[in-house]
């Protein structure tokens, strides 16, 4: 593992990840209801220092890139590069928190409606625990709390979990603030979780937009 960890988005090829990050699979632990639990850390992946993960899906070798993007992937980078926090949708709680949603990056994990509703959770000072943890949970950021005019970021492992489910590949969970850099070379706004489209389907190309969850 090196201070030089990065992920670069190539023209309609693959993730390039450099520095060594922790790799896992992964998936939600749910519960008998189907209701979002936590993140399970599965199997962890040993592969070369520098490595591509697939983004287009049709990879036999997933998740790296076996090179089958070369057959017609438009992988076209439409995600906005201003901050997050800026274009967030902000919905007020009790005792100056605010609940930013940006509905783009939702991946439809379900943490913040699984066993408590989010906007529950921040309209109750003995339940601002949950909030938080809600928000550190939510997959891609597309939730954040704001306490007294301060984003809350959760204290997060730099790390790669590759999620699925028996039935369904999920995105690419990226934690701790590992830089995203543009095929131009230029860097996304570093957030402590995002997630990283992996069915090549996202309509906010690199971030995963749920599209993956639809036929
Ligand atoms: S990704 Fe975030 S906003 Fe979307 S369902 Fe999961 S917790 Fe909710
Ligand atoms: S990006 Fe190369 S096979 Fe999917």
């Amino acid at each position: 593992m090196s201070d030089d960890m990065r992920i670069v988005v190539t023209k309609d090829g693959p993730y390039m990840v450099y520095g060594s990050p922790p790799l896992f699979l992964g998936a939600v632990r749910i519960d008998g209801l189907g209701r979002s639990l936590e993140w399970k850390k599965g199997e962890r992946l040993y592969p070369d220092e520098i490595y591509a993960l697939c983004r287009c899906g049709k990879s036999k070798n997933k998740p790296f890139c076996d090179g089958s993007h070369v057959n017609g992937f438009d992988g076209a980078e439409t995600a906005p590069r201003d901050g997050y926090e800026g274009r967030a949708n902000i919905e007020k709680g009790t005792g100056g928190m605010d609940l930013l949603q940006d509905p783009a990056l939702c991946t439809g994990s379900g943490f913040c409606h699984a066993q408590h509703s989010i906007s529950k959770t921040v309209q109750k000072e003995k339940t601002v625990h949950i909030a938080k943890q809600q928000c550190a949970d939510c997959a891609g950021g597309s939730l954040t709390l704001r306490i007294d005019g301060k984003l809350v970021e959760e204290d997060l492992p730099k790390e790669i979990l590759v999620t699925a489910t028996p039935r369904k590949e999920g995105p690419i969970r990226v934690t701790g603030g590992i830089p995203i850099e543009s095929e131009d070379g230029k860097a996304y706004e570093v957030r402590n979780r995002v997630a990283l489209c992996r069915c090549g389907r996202s309509g906010n190309m690199p971030f995963c937009n749920g599209r993956h969850l639809k036929a």
